[in-house]
């Protein structure tokens, strides 16, 4: 997730995108870049923030008074002042700042290379640019035109501002699956990826709908679809504040991020999964795959919400592609002299990039000669860096401590690979890789689905904001989702809660159960429920509250657990990733109902660069 901010008025642009690009900075970026129309369009560009921007155009002639500027969250190509936005086309026609991911763009960019397109950048936003540049200049069209012809060829997601060489006063924006709001001022327009950098201006607004075209000449607006179907611009006046308008009308970045994960998951698995073509794309790992195939043994290592992805992972690569793995707590590897062999393969995950146990565990397992990958949230964060090959988890910056979207995202490609691995080594066969394929493509929608019981799970929660105990039960794919349940509970409300083995609490734990400690157990459909029925019924024996996570339509449980939240049916594999939804959104509800601080819980830093 990116910010992008563009004007063209009367006015000099340069402040007020520098402002605007300010606003935009909690959005989370590591590259920042403007270009303005000043007798043609110059473009200034680097690594770094948005003060880094500034020095960078100090002493630089930036008067204009129609511009545009970005703040990058990179996806393809680390960030570097190359990769950094604005882009240019190549004969220099057009110049474009893109928010969301081109899917189609190795295709594209093959196409223009042999029609004598050279790219200097990595990035999938160079290949539009030139694309619309091409069309352009080709087919003899108008900017417009030109425009429209080439997202028509586009698969992927984008929100878009583009300037024209030729033409001093026309601004473009459109948008597919990622946010792009225009301002109305008094003859004046901006563009920007959501309201905070324009509502100091005006708050007369249009949010653009997929496949919106926002044609602007000075002073006067067009609206239209990409297929050149002419709308009425839809007026809105907004007087939410800015921190409103950061949270995306959420009161808290950590209740947004959880509602952002059918988006997340659908970004993590864009432009990989094919259900037609019935494969699995992972780039990154293209080069590492033979020998990540012929694995003897992977490890998979992480800290925190990030380990608990890693055990998931565990059950899946074993499940799907018969592979031993092991699951090891980074900061438990690096220290106790592991047994590594160099044809082992070492899969770090991380959402930050930046977690010092987790990077010297990497080194270590380096240093004895295994192939080391990453699966990672910031691209060209040190974790990436340092291992051989990865996939980037595409759920955009996440804010919140607690890591909710980023753990889904981890899960998902860790999905990916298993079926990936499964495939290649025929552990998986044809028809289960469809069936797989088209299951995990339904996730986000069945994600939408389990949040509309939010305010019944805010209603559960506050029933017991006030205990001092929980239990997280689970089997198979949900021991580590109970796991990661009751840390997410933990850490944001502070509440002592403990994740186990549903099976395991007849060893132990069922000492704790009175009619005071409430158990979550995740009790949906899968080759284990008869077996949980009964951890159920141990429970309720001795008086312990049940809240049951069930599938749709259980009656049996219903008639058991205190209290029931239905997430829908999936295969197996992939239950973990619907059932960690309510435990996320009933942590939430009990930390907020007990006046803890959601977003930054004491004690706890989003990344943990310290031994
Ligand atoms: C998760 O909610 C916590 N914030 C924490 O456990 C986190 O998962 C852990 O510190 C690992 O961070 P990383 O994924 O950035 O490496
Ligand atoms: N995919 C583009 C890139 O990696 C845009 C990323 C963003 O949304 O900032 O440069």
């Amino acid at each position: 997730m990116c910010g992008i901010v563009a004007y063209i008025g009367n006015k000099q642009a340069f402040p007020i995108i520098i402002s605007g690009l300010k606003r935009l900075e909690y959005r989370g970026y590591d590259s920042a870049g403007i270009a303005l129309f000043n007798e043609g369009v110059k473009v200034y560009k680097c690594k770094g923030k948005v003060s880094d921007l500034e020095v960078h155009t100090t002493g630089e002639d930036v008067s204009g008074t129609l511009g545009i500027g970005h703040t990058r969250w990179a996806t393809h190509g680390e960030p570097n002042d190359v990769n950094a936005h604005p882009h240019t086309s190549q004969r220099g026609y057009v110049t474009l700042i893109h928010n969301g991911i081109i899917e189609n763009y190795g295709e594209l960019r093959r196409k223009l290379e042999r029609r004598g397109y050279e790219f200097k950048s990595e990035t999938d936003t160079e290949v539009l640019v030139n694309l619309i540049e091409y069309i352009y200049l080709k087919g003899d069209v108008s900017c417009e035109i030109a425009v429209r012809l080439a997202l028509s060829k586009v698969i992927g997601a984008f929100g878009l501002a583009i300037i024209f060489n030729e033409d001093p006063d026309l601004l473009i924006g459109a948008r597919r699956g990622s946010p792009l709001v225009i301002g109305v001022g008094n003859k004046e327009y901006f563009l920007a990826s959501d309201a905070t950098p324009i509502i100091e201006h005006t708050n007369s607004v249009i949010f653009m709908n997929d496949d919106d075209v926002a044609v602007i000449r000075r002073g006067e607006l067009t609206l239209k679809t990409i297929d050149n179907n002419l709308l009425e611009p839809e007026i809105q006046t907004i007087d939410l504040d800015i921190e409103e308008i950061e949270k995306g009308g959420f009161d808290h970045f950590m209740l947004k991020e959880i509602f952002e994960q059918p988006r997340s998951i659908k970004d993590t698995f864009r432009g990989r999964l094919s259900a037609d073509l019935n494969d699995i794309h992972l780039g990154g790992l293209y080069s590492v795959l033979p020998r990540l195939v012929e694995a003897k043994r992977i490890i998979l290592i992480g800290c925190g919400t990030s380990w608990h992805a890693a055990l998931l992972g565990e059950y899946l690569i074993e499940e799907l592609a018969r592979i031993p793995v092991e699951v090891e707590y980074a900061s438990e590897f690096r220290y106790r002299n592991p047994v590594i062999y160099p044809d082992d393969v070492v899969i770090a995950i991380s959402q930050s990039g930046e977690t010092a146990d987790t990077l010297a565990a990497i080194k270590l397992a380096k240093s004895r000669g295994a192939m080391v990958l990453g699966i990672c949230n910031v691209v060209g964060s040190s974790i990436p860096r340092e291992t051989h090959a990865g996939v980037y988890t595409h759920a955009g910056p996440e804010i919140g401590v607690a890591s909710t979207k980023a753990f889904t995202a981890q899960v998902t490609v860790l999905t990916m690979i298993a079926i990936l691995l499964g495939k290649h080594r025929k552990t998986v066969t044809n028809e289960l890789a469809t069936t797989l394929i088209n299951e995990l493509g339904s996730i986000p929608a069945k994600i939408e689905r389990i949040l509309e019981s939010n305010s019944k799970i805010e209603a559960i929660a506050r029933l017991f904001k006030d205990s001092t105990n929980f239990l997280y039960l689970g089997r198979g794919y949900f021991f580590p989702v109970a796991l990661e349940g009751a840390l997410k509970l933990k850490e944001i409300s502070y509440i002592h809660a403990e994740g186990y083995p549903a099976a395991e609490m007849k060893h132990g734990p069922i000492a704790l159960i009175d009619d005071k400690m409430p158990v979550v157990v995740i009790a949906a459909k899968d080759s284990s429920y008869d077996k949980v029925v009964s951890n159920i019924q141990e429970v309720k024996a001795r008086k312990g509250i049940v809240i049951a996570i069930v599938s749709e339509g259980d009656t049996t449980i219903k008639g058991m657990a205190d209290y029931t939240i239905e997430i829908p049916e999936v295969h197996e594999t992939m239950e973990g990733l619907l059932a960690v939804v309510p435990l996320q959104l009933l942590s939430y509800h009990i930390a907020l109902m007990r006046g803890c601080n959601v977003d930054q819980p004491r004690n706890l830093a989003k990344s943990v660069t310290v031994e």
